[in-house]
């Protein structure tokens, strides 16, 4: 079949890789694609990658069979309900069911709603009530973390480290810090444990899990620093025991699927819940409509059997037909980072060396932020680069990516060094 990507990230190169591994696939197009894609799928240059009806249009009219939609910005704008008018298979949920991320206030309402355990929460559309809440919960001994309820970039979750700093994020949403999607504020309490990422397919009646993960979200080693996008993941999360993800079936998944058919949301495609695994058991973070970034570049490589069959069989209700077959062996991915990133600006256009040396080690190397200019990659954005490998063990797979990317290089890049040394402690323990 002849499949179109939407997006341009580590996440649908390691998406498009995995697609262009499946026996189904015939052609692949992405758009708006990045030049690492352009190695392995056409990346049509005169569709505006962000022009959903004339994405739609151009599905329609160039034989396209089926359509995978990456970043959580077009699922929130309704083009999967746009290019589904049109009579194509679509993996990703309707604008209605993207809520679950466009709105932290739509989908903690859900979370209690369906029993889906997660922090307790207020939400506030004026900073005067807001506040008022902060200094009681304060008062009261209880440590808060602040959201925008919209949309942002990944920047608008703020985990206050006191009530002074909560104050302050309070005022910065509701003064614009990010635009309108702080005119309305989700307070939340602080959860403490251990994350994992767990990723599920949804066709509306079935629910299967993917292999677990974890991302490391802060820039520096040790947890420190800002948070950013993510700077690396692993799979399997060693801290999602099989007893966890039982619970997670249970409390998380199922209630999930439940929520979704007493709502009618079309959901068909990928649920994302971020899990803080605390001492009274999981507790969901937050829900995205999308496969994690960069976690999907530690997955994907994963999976032995057909991701364009999966993928299909979800958009099309045949879910239950599928049968995943994952690679035991551990994988690693590390991000290679722009030096201003996250606080940014980014200086572009530094050359890029070492990529195929990489490559040679066994490594797969997925583009997320670079540009090919006079026949050279260069940075273009925050993250960069995601050097992904896998090895018989945790411990092989750490050693094995670091080795792969070391001839990697560009003036002032960044990465972590201690990606997936948190699964080496549980594996001690
Ligand atoms: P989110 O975008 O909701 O996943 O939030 C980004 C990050 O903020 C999460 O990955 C957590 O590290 C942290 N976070 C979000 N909500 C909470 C919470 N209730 N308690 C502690 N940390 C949180
Ligand atoms: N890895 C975090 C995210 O994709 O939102």
């Amino acid at each position: 079949m002849n499949i179109l990507v939407l997006g341009s990230g580590g996440r649908e190169h390691a998406i498009c890789r995995s697609l262009k591994l499946s026996p189904e696939t015939k052609r692949l197009v992405c758009i708006p694609g990045s030049p690492g894609i352009a190695q392995i799928a056409e990346c049509p240059a005169d569709v505006p990658g962000s022009d959903w009806p004339a994405i739609a249009d151009y599905a329609a009219s160039n034989g396209i069979d089926f359509v995978v939609i990456g970043p959580e910005a077009p699922l929130c704008d309704g083009a999967a309900d746009l290019i589904r008018a049109k009579g194509i298979p679509v993996f990703g949920p309707s604008k209605a069911a993207a809520q679950l991320e466009g709105s932290k206030d739509f989908s903690k309402k859900f979370m209690d709603k369906y029993g889906i355990p997660t922090a307790a929460f207020a939400t506030f559309d004026n900073a005067a009530d807001a506040r008022a809440y902060v200094n009681a919960q304060y008062d009261a001994g209880r440590e808060l973390v602040v959201k925008a309820d919209g949309l942002a970039a990944g920047k608008g979750v703020i985990v206050s480290k006191d009530r002074a700093d909560a104050l302050a994020a309070v005022d910065a949403c509701f003064s614009g810090a990010f635009g309108t999607a702080g005119a309305r504020v989700v307070l939340e309490e602080l959860l403490v444990g251990e994350e994992a990422s767990i990723f599920a397919l949804v066709d509306g009646k079935t629910i299967t899990a993917l292999a677990s993960s974890q991302d490391h979200k802060r820039q520096l080693d040790g947890d420190k620093g800002p948070n950013t996008g993510g700077m690396g993941a692993y799979s399997p999360a060693p801290v999602v025991t099989d007893a966890l993800m039982a619970e997670v079936q249970k409390k998380v998944l199922e209630p999930f699927l439940a929520g979704i058919q007493a709502e009618k949301l079309d959901y068909r495609g990928l649920i994302y819940a971020g899990i803080m695994v605390t001492k009274d058991g999981p507790k969901v973070l937050e829900f995205n409509v999308r496969f994690g970034d960069p976690e999907t570049e530690a997955v994907l490589p994963r999976l032995r059997s057909s991701l364009a069959d999966a993928l299909y069989k979800t958009a099309t209700g045949r879910l239950a037909e599928v049968k995943l077959d994952w690679n035991p062996d551990p994988c690693v991915c590390v991000v290679l980072a722009s030096g201003e990133y996250p606080a940014g600006p980014i200086v572009k256009g530094h050359v890029i060396s070492g990529i195929e040396e990489a490559e040679a080690k066994g490594a797969v190397v997925f583009h997320a932020g670079t540009a090919m200019q006079d026949g050279k990659f260069v940075n273009k954005g925050g993250r960069v680069l995601v050097v992904s490998k896998s090895a018989p063990t945790i411990r092989a797979a750490i050693d094995a990516v670091y080795e792969a990317l070391a001839p990697i290089s560009w003036e002032n890049m960044q990465y972590r060094r201690d990606i997936a040394k948190k699964a080496l402690k549980h594996l001690q323990s």
